[in-house]
């Protein structure tokens, strides 16, 4: 077996290897998207992460065998990272330990120097895949998913006092005060993000792509109002999801949830879900989608018990060197 950076001929056959494994994938679980990569092609699309990057390419009489390709990004803003989405690597069924082999290459050939970060993320179903990033150290970091039926639909009873409505523009900077107040969440042990908090991006209401804008085509934000107080919100936005192969633009993604913490455990997310799920439905989406840093306790309990289906699951190794 022969290891090389992937070139163009070992791009076309690393992606019908990959067809092959996204068509079982999809035959259990046809919510991923049947089109993943129109325009540019995927091998097109391999490539230029790859240049942009690390990549691998188990090969041997011209028969790829597996690959990976991951590009070099800052993650959450600071540490140069290696990220391989759930398409940018793909392993036969005949070696067990190609995964392995491939990514220790990548590591000795010098490939990934200078990343104190390295993820790739995989279809939560992959047992081999990740089992073999649990031995080389990788752990859960990040899990996307997908909200089940009986979503939102049993749990405590709100407090009378409570209002659950849609958001209004004059809401927006409450949301924001709430918004930071989730990034400094984000940024507390055991989360432990590392975010930049004196640069807190999403403040600016004006900005061309404000994470937060009301009314917005394709987006809905649901608030609790006490006393004429804004104590949570969840907001989800169309196409939002981080896989690739999860994103959908008729497909709203929850891309911000925060409840004050006097007023946590009450039912108030999940009232703020059910009110989500309704626009969802009025929009005829056919699914909701989330995604959480399995660090963050309070996200994995209050979303694994709303029927949430994980999917795709990011593995993470942090090096210190
Ligand atoms: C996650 C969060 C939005 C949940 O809000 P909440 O209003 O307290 O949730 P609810 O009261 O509606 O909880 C409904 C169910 O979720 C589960 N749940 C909620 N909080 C939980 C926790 N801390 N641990 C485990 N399960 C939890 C429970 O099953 C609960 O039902 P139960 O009380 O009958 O057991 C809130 O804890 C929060 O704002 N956390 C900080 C910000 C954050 O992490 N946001 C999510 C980012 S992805």
């Amino acid at each position: 077996m022969k290891f090389d950076p992937i070139d163009r001929d070992l791009a076309e056959s690393a992606v019908q290897l990959f067809e092959r494994r996204y068509e079982q994938i999809r035959s259990v679980s046809p919510v991923f998207e049947l089109n993943l990569f129109e325009e540019p092609s995927h091998a097109e699309t391999l490539l230029d992460w790859a240049s942009n990057g690390a990549s691998v390419v188990a090969h041997e009489d011209g028969v790829v065998h597996g690959y990976i390709a991951g590009r070099f990004i800052k993650f959450y803003g600071a540490t140069k990272a290696l990220y391989a989405p759930e398409w940018a690597h793909c392993v036969s069924d005949e070696d067990d330990k190609l995964l392995t082999k491939m990514y220790t290459w990548l590591g000795r050939e010098g490939h990934l120097s200078g990343t104190t970060v390295q993820i790739i993320s995989m279809f939560v179903d992959d047992a081999r895949s990740r089992d073999a990033m649990a031995n080389l150290e990788f752990g859960v970091h990040q899990i996307e998913g997908v909200f089940g039926s009986r979503a939102a639909m049993n749990g405590p009873a709100m407090p009378a006092d409570v209002v659950v409505r849609a958001a209004t523009p004059d809401d927006l900077p409450a949301i924001v005060d709430l918004d930071r107040k989730l990034w400094e969440h984000l940024n507390r042990p055991p989360v432990s993000l590392g975010l930049d908090l004196t640069a807190y991006p999403h403040a600016d209401l004006d900005a061309e792509n404000a994470k937060y804008k009301v009314p917005r085509q394709g987006a809905y934000i649901s608030v609790a109002e006490r006393g004429g107080e804004l104590v949570g919100f969840m907001s989800c936005r169309n196409g939002a999801q981080e896989s690739r192969a999860l994103r959908n633009m008729s497909v709203p993604h929850v891309n911000g949830a925060f409840i004050r913490e006097d007023m946590r455990g009450a039912g108030i997310a999940q009232a703020l879900l059910s009110d989500v799920l309704r626009w969802a439905k009025g929009e005829s989406a056919p699914n909701v989608t989330v995604d959480f840093e399995s660090t963050n306790p309070e996200a994995a309990g209050f979303w694994l018990s709303q029927d949430l289906r994980p999917l795709v699951s990011a593995f993470t190794r942090r090096i210190s060197l």
